[in-house]
């Protein structure tokens, strides 16, 4: 079996030490590094731009996982792939013409992803499976780290995995919000193959390499 990859999410780290908690992750073990970008229209919070990951692009030899959760994501593709990016993520919410930006990633020479938020039906998804390498289930609203898992996500894992499959895609299938040692068993038996973690990898009561460490013990045997 495939191994499971773990992406940290910065949105929980110390952004006065971003750099340092990067280094820190990759001796952890981690196989991703997540970026979540928020622009206070698509998601009520704003976070990082292009300009951070250029900065993170030489600190970590990681692919740097881009989650865009911003209106009209066409308008920022080229200066995060500029940046440095190495999936660029978009919402099917975000853009009526979710096709033409996958395209633009790929011409970009960055591999192209997509998500949709929980209520969204994934029947969204269907036409644009073939064209992406990865495809990102929310199991949380996005805006905010730290939120509880939505049991519902597990049957939509399940669900996308056999859409998927019945296209033979290899696309990475992507889980983000709520993932902690309790929930990412759930994540992973029902397809998963990369589980993003935010305050589950950064916060006051574990080390990070002891944070990732337990993760992966959880989904050992899933
Ligand atoms: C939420 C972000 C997530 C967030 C996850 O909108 O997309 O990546 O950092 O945080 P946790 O793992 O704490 O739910
Ligand atoms: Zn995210």
């Amino acid at each position: 079996m495939k191994k499971i990859k773990i992406a940290p999410s910065l949105l929980s780290a110390d952004f006065a030490r971003l750099g340092e908690q990067v280094r820190e992750a990759e001796a952890a073990g981690a196989d991703w590094i997540h970026i979540d970008v928020m622009d206070g229209h698509f998601v009520p919070n704003l976070t990082m731009g292009p300009l951070v990951v250029e900065a993170l692009r030489p600190i970590t030899t990681l692919p740097l996982d881009v989650h865009l959760m911003v209106e009209n994501p066409e308008r920022f593709v080229s200066d995060f792939a500029r940046a440095g990016a190495t999936y660029l993520t978009v919402h099917v919410e975000a853009t009526p013409h979710l096709h033409r930006v996958v395209q633009q990633i790929r011409e970009l020479g960055v591999r192209p992803g997509v998500t949709l938020n929980p209520a969204t039906p994934l029947s969204l998804l269907e036409e644009i499976l073939p064209a992406v390498d990865l495809v990102l289930v929310m199991s949380v609203n996005p805006g905010f780290g730290g939120q509880a898992y939505i049991p519902a996500s597990t049957a939509r894992i399940s669900r996308l995995r056999c859409m998927l499959d019945a296209i033979a895609s290899r696309a990475e299938l992507e889980v983000d919000g709520g993932i902690s040692p309790q929930t990412a068993p759930f994540a992973v038996a029902a397809g998963a193959t990369v589980l993003v973690a935010g305050s589950a990898v950064f916060n006051p009561t574990g080390s990070v390499a002891g944070n990732i460490a337990a993760l992966r013990q959880a989904i050992a045997n899933a």
